[in-house]
């Protein structure tokens, strides 16, 4: 199983980073089964994360000894649950920097925060004429939820572009920022080819245009330490599912003089003061925006997964995760039929590629046929895809679970491969 072949891991190369591979792996239960007769290889960590038996322990104690309905009981149990569930606020809000607890709203993920911001400050400050900034290399989330908003309010959309490495054109940015622009919507990291975006920058430029920004967060803090106030954004986005936690649950993190202006999104209870049939007085932040029965355990859980990575030191996961991007590039770069899709200076680890004469459908099922697991298609990003010229991409996406024996045995997959299709 994926134990045994950790025995002959450069332990050396782990001291100086840190990082503790063998006590990691240990804690992930999932890693170690064979797929298809062969030990698994996880590699598609952008889609989901993995989760550590500290995540998984808490979500049975949450339902073996408090499980209730939060911030209305007064018994134990509810107190309890509450007390929890707004421990995990406080740590979002230490994880992020965010100013205030109040500015952390808990969400279904980052698709759902996205949307809230498009429907309440999308719906209250977009006009006819106005104008939102997206780039190439967005989700679909962090698209669609602006184009609904844009017909709905006769506004233009219009798109930063990419330069052949994959790296977001500033001057084109820069070009493109204007009066009539009213937001601008971008993401940390690209999902599909691990772009770092310069979104410090790019905040700046927007505010000096007069123009809200909101940062896709999705793909950069599974990576590395993210400081909202450093960034000034003004709404940070993203997942729980894809730093250790649960799915079903993420953040939406605003600042508070937008999030006390927006109106709210989803009616019902909790996010109410007093309702009657004259007239409903809404809650206040951050509970104006968190209607119904929240994802009680996902949310305490979430906590728990950054309290886990916390422990680890993000500084450590990235620079361990430098290494694995480092050497699995080195290696997949001594396969001549291998082309890279997407070559930024400043990136993630994430690799997407193409095999020459192959589809990338047909590499990815050899791939999982050697128990190597990597998603393959557009990533949720057709127009980059078309912009690219390219139906998709093989995205392999490491954690700092994985190895650099674990992109051997992704290279030695891509031999097979080759060998098959030429
Ligand atoms: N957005 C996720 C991915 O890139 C699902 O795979």
């Amino acid at each position: 199983m994926g134990l045994e072949r950790e025995s002959t891991i450069d332990i050396e190369f782990n001291k100086v980073l840190n990082i503790d591979i063998q006590k990691i792996r240990s804690e992930f239960p999932i890693l170690h089964q064979e797929v298809n007769g062969k030990p698994l290889v996880y590699f598609d960590n952008a889609a989901t994360s993995q989760k550590p038996i500290q995540v998984i322990e808490a979500i049975d104690d949450y339902y073996g000894r408090y499980n209730a309905n939060i911030h209305r009981g007064v018994h134990h149990l509810s107190q309890v649950a509450t007390d929890a569930y707004e421990k995990a606020r406080r740590t979002t809000q230490r994880f992020l920097n965010a100013e205030h607890e109040h500015e952390v709203l808990f969400t279904a993920g980052t698709t759902d925060s996205i949307n809230l911001v498009a429907q309440t400050w999308g719906r209250q400050n977009i006009q006819k004429g106005d104008e939102i900034i997206l780039t190439q290399l967005e989700h679909h989330s962090n698209i669609v939820p602006w184009q609904m908003l844009a017909e709905e309010k006769g506004a233009i959309i219009k798109v930063v572009d990419i330069n052949e490495a994959g790296e977001l054109d500033m001057e084109g940015y820069k070009s493109l920022l204007c009066n009539a622009t009213k937001l601008v919507a971008f993401n940390h990291i690209s999902n599909a080819l691990g772009t770092l975006n310069p979104v410090k920058e790019m905040t700046a430029l927007a505010h000096d245009a007069g123009a809200i920004v909101l940062i896709d967060g999705a793909q950069s803090v599974p990576h590395m330490k993210v400081d909202v106030q450093e960034l000034d954004a003004d709404f940070y986005t993203f997942s729980a599912h894809k730093i250790c936690g649960p799915t079903g649950v993420g953040v939406l993190y605003g600042k508070e003089a937008l999030l006390e202006k927006m109106p709210p999104w989803r009616g019902g209870g909790e996010m109410i003061k007093t309702v009657s049939f004259s007239g409903t007085t809404y809650n206040e932040l951050p509970f104006k925006f968190e209607a119904g029965t929240p994802h009680i355990e996902g949310g305490i859980v979430m906590g728990v997964a950054m309290d886990y990575l916390n422990q680890i030191g993000l500084e450590n996961i990235a620079a361990y995760e430098a290494e694995l991007l480092e050497y699995g590039v080195q290696k997949m770069a001594e396969l001549e039929y291998i082309d890279f899709i997407g070559t930024a200076k400043e990136k993630a680890s994430v690799i997407s590629f193409n095999m020459k004469g192959a589809h990338p459908f047909d590499v990815g099922t050899i791939l999982d046929k050697l128990g190597v697991a990597v998603r393959t298609g557009h990533h949720c990003c057709q127009p980059l895809m078309e912009r690219l010229g390219i139906p998709g991409t093989v995205r392999a996406s490491f954690a700092f679970y994985n190895t650099k024996e674990e992109i051997d045995a992704l290279v030695s997959g891509l031999e097979r491969a080759h060998k098959m299709f030429s």
